[in-house]
């Protein structure tokens, strides 16, 4: 007891480092659309209070970008019924890990799915993204530790992980597993540098060399150079990881990412992905082939040990993938008029400092948008930006007031004007166009509107 307060002060410096400003950002209540009491799964319970009333002032004030629905999956009724369905029929097993007591057909329905739409033999399903990217890194930190007969592995022998400088948070935690254990050496490049990667692989003496890059950098909204990499796998023969969080279901015609937009799919030996974005549900996958499966499966700790993910998820995921075509194909006519090769979904605006991102999100949220600031430890001190995602229910009207509440906001910043009107063009042009795709309305004159807003 005697201690308390010592924690109490500690807990409290350490909360002033994590969050500078005490009025922390504000978080939109979600808002859920009423239904009638039949449909309602709280009304009736005897064991609890039904929900309180919904605040849905929140809902009408606010238009959010800020969530990773990009198809708007999670509310399609297919989803509904195929969880509610299975909810009703299976309950919410299995209730222990898939070691312990195995998967059911919808898993294994899903896994083959997935498989297939990435085009490998196998595919492993995780409880949620960030376990699939730990549970793979642990997976190979185990082929280096395993092989070297009970010793700690030379340096060798350990395996040479190669990863873009802006990979996301949960990658790298898993690259600090694998060093920590010093199972790796963990080497870092320039983001999308290829020649710094290059560098890196010649002057590395481990014998197996991994490249970990996301295809669509979640905190930057822009793509890897994934025929370069393919180019620089032919030089060094390493093992090629793309992580397809963002792209997939969102790229290619069967949703199977970059590597299908690209035809390179047979030159990627890893894909993983989450279900929790377009997918509009909750989980990850690892598509491999059966032997890194059988690995993952015995020593991917976050998979290995963790309880299988429940049939009514397995069962939503499943339908949204299976619904996806028809979105889908509104963004794939938009990205062929434009002979674009892929959409993004993410819009990043670089700001500046912590600060300055904050202000800019306070800023959008007076004028009724959600618009997350991204700060450290996600990025650089000196590299706070606004993040912008879009998903298939915005409309160009929407955008338009977005860009108009942006554009109040540039002259209050102190960084050149000229260059942040630049940026704003372009992910307006994204924003626009991925609009556009997604929802056909056509163009609110996209000229008009930047000359309007931005330009003059
Ligand atoms: C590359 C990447 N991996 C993993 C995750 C986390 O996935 P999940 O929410 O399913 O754990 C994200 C989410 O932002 C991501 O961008």
């Amino acid at each position: 007891m005697a201690c308390l307060p010592l924690w109490e002060d500690r807990l409290g410096r350490t909360l002033k480092i994590v969050d500078k400003d005490d009025d922390p950002l504000h978080q939109p209540n979600i808002c859920l659309p009423r239904v009638s009491p039949a449909e309602d799964p709280f009304y009736g319970l005897e064991t609890f209070d039904g929900p309180g009333p919904w605040d849905r002032s929140t809902l009408e004030k606010m238009i959010t970008f800020s969530g990773n629905d990009y198809l708007n999956l999670s509310t399609h009724p297919a989803v509904r019924k195929a969880a509610a369905k299975a909810a009703l029929a299976h309950g919410m097993g299995p209730r222990a890990p898939f070691m312990t007591c195995g998967h059911t057909d919808y898993h294994r329905l899903l896994e083959d799915t997935l498989a297939e739409m990435t085009k490998k033999d196998a595919c492993v399903i995780t409880p949620t993204g960030f376990a699939a990217r730990t549970a793979l890194l642990s997976a190979l930190g185990n082929v280096a530790s395993l092989t070297s007969a009970g010793r700690r592995p030379t340096r060798e022998e350990r395996i040479g992980i190669f990863a873009d400088v802006l990979n996301h948070p949960t990658i790298i935690d898993g690259l600090r597993l694998v060093e920590e254990q010093r199972e790796a050496d963990v080497f870092v490049y320039r983001h999308n540098d290829i020649d710094h990667l290059d560098e890196l692989l010649s002057g590395c003496p481990a014998e197996k060399k991994v490249v970990y890059s996301e295809s669509l950098f979640g905190i930057n909204g822009d793509f890897a150079p994934i025929l370069k990499l393919v180019e620089l796998r032919k030089k060094h023969g390493y093992l090629f990881v793309v992580d397809e969080a963002h792209t997939i279901l969102t790229c290619g015609r069967n949703g199977g990412g970059i590597g299908e937009v690209y035809g390179i799919q047979d030159q990627i030996d890893i894909c993983i992905g989450t279900l929790s974005k377009a997918t509009g549900c909750r989980g990850g996958f690892i598509a491999c082939s059966e032997g890194w499966k059988k690995l993952i499966q015995a020593r991917g700790q976050p998979f290995t040990f963790a309880t299988s993910t429940p049939v009514p998820i397995i069962a939503a995921c499943y339908e949204g993938i299976m619904a996806q075509g028809a979105v889908w194909s509104r963004v794939q006519e938009f990205a062929a008029l434009t002979r674009c090769s892929a959409m993004s979904p993410l819009v990043s605006l670089l700001v500046g400092s912590e600060q300055e991102a904050v202000n800019a999100s306070r800023h959008m949220l007076e004028c009724g948008f959600h618009v997350t600031a991204i700060r450290p430890p996600v990025v650089a001190p000196n590299a706070c930006r606004l993040q912008l995602t879009l998903t298939s229910a915005h409309t160009s009207e929407d955008i338009s007031r977005l860009v108009a509440a942006l554009s109040l906001w540039i002259p209050a910043l102190r960084a050149d004007d000229d260059r942040m009107a630049s940026r704003l063009l372009m992910a307006v042009e994204q924003a626009e166009g991925f609009a556009q795709g997604t929802t056909h309305i056509s163009s609110d004159s996209f000229h008009s509107l930047l000359s309007e807003r931005i330009l003059l």
